[in-house]
């Protein structure tokens, strides 16, 4: 039997390229380097699936390719606001994502902005790398506590829960909440409230866990403005899933506190406003970047093909597909 044709837009942790090119007649990306959208309405019609991530925009022109081959998109990433879900559902493609291996590691780095921005960490780094430091202060440089601060979650999914529990139990936070549909059980102390504005005017610090790739952002200007001036805002989910300019424009005004921020609105760019600011702790989309992860959520993609070429329902449906 002949194998599926795939194509693996980036470079994958080494076990995970060994197992998929045993399965699979596997085309991968030596380079790295993010393929053009010319190459991906090319690898519609000449591969059987693609293994894509979050660098690769699969928009609707890209989905109804004339004489399309794809019939299987397995996603490394939980988020999927790369792909048009809609057109793949329309067009019967297969789509799969990679959820709870990164929840831990997307928490982690929550908790790290959190403490980098309240404790000022890269003014900190910055003044000791330039050789500005001068000695030991009791009042120089100060920041803020999180022991007794209210954190508020804006969508309690798993990594918005897996944050909470973290701030809850290891932090010593309260913890307030907006999630669209109500929540059974949470296994830590957490008070739901009936708004987004009602979180972010009472929180101390907020933290986004809601997907982008809607029309708007989830939280809007609007939103922003009703923050406390000493508050802290937190983005570990997308750079769509806030209004950036309504941020840039509140940290400018010194609207509020500080921000921590692992993903951005058009990645790679990083506005220079934000890059000037030192209230800001500024990652590159890091939130699930250690082996263990990426080798997991490559591992789960590879799940997803096999399930997919032998037949059997996809581990982690997005949409099942019509084949
Ligand atoms: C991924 C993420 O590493 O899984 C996601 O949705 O945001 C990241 O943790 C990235 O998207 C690569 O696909």
């Amino acid at each position: 039997m002949t194998k599926p044709r795939i194509l693996v837009t980036r470079k994958l942790p080494e076990t995970v390229e060994v197992r998929l090119a045993r399965h699979f007649d596997a085309q991968f990306n030596l380079s790295d380097r993010p393929v053009s959208a010319a190459s991906l309405y090319a690898a519609m019609r000449e591969f059987d699936a693609l293994v894509p991530t979050v660098s690769d925009k699969l928009n609707e022109g890209i989905l109804t390719t004339p004489e399309r081959r794809v019939q299987m998109i397995a996603n490394v990433g939980v988020g999927f606001n790369n792909i048009d879900i809609e057109t793949a559902r329309k067009e019967g493609i297969a789509v799969s994502n990679t959820p709870d291996v990164l929840t831990d590691a997307t928490a982690d780095i929550a908790m790290l902005l959190i403490l980098s921005v309240t404790r000022r960490a890269y003014a900190a780094e910055r003044k000791l790398r330039d050789k500005r430091w001068s000695g030991f202060s009791i009042v120089e440089g100060l920041g803020t506590s999180v022991q007794g601060k209210t954190l508020g979650i804006i969508g309690m999914g798993r990594i918005g829960q897996a944050t909470a529990r973290r701030a809850a139990r290891g932090f010593g936070m309260k913890i307030i909440y907006y999630n669209r549909s109500p929540i059974e059980e949470l296994d830590f102390e957490a008070k739901r409230q009936g708004s987004i504005s009602d979180v972010m005017s009472e929180a101390d610090i907020v933290s986004v866990h809601v997907p982008g790739g809607g029309a708007a952002p989830i939280v809007t200007a609007q939103h922003i403005s009703s923050m406390k001036p000493s508050a802290y805002l937190i983005n570990t989910a997308r750079g769509d899933s806030f209004d950036q300019d309504a941020l840039i424009a509140a940290l400018k005004t010194g609207k509020i506190a500080g921000a921590g921020l692992d993903v951005f609105e058009s990645e790679p760019h990083v506005p220079d406003d934000l890059l000037a600011m030192e209230n800001v702790t500024l990652l590159p989309h890091i939130g699930s970047a250690t082996i263990e992860v990426r080798t997991a959520m490559g591992m789960l993609a590879a799940d997803n093909l096999e399930a997919f070429f032998s037949g059997r329902e996809l581990p982690n449906v997005v949409v099942a597909g019509r084949r």
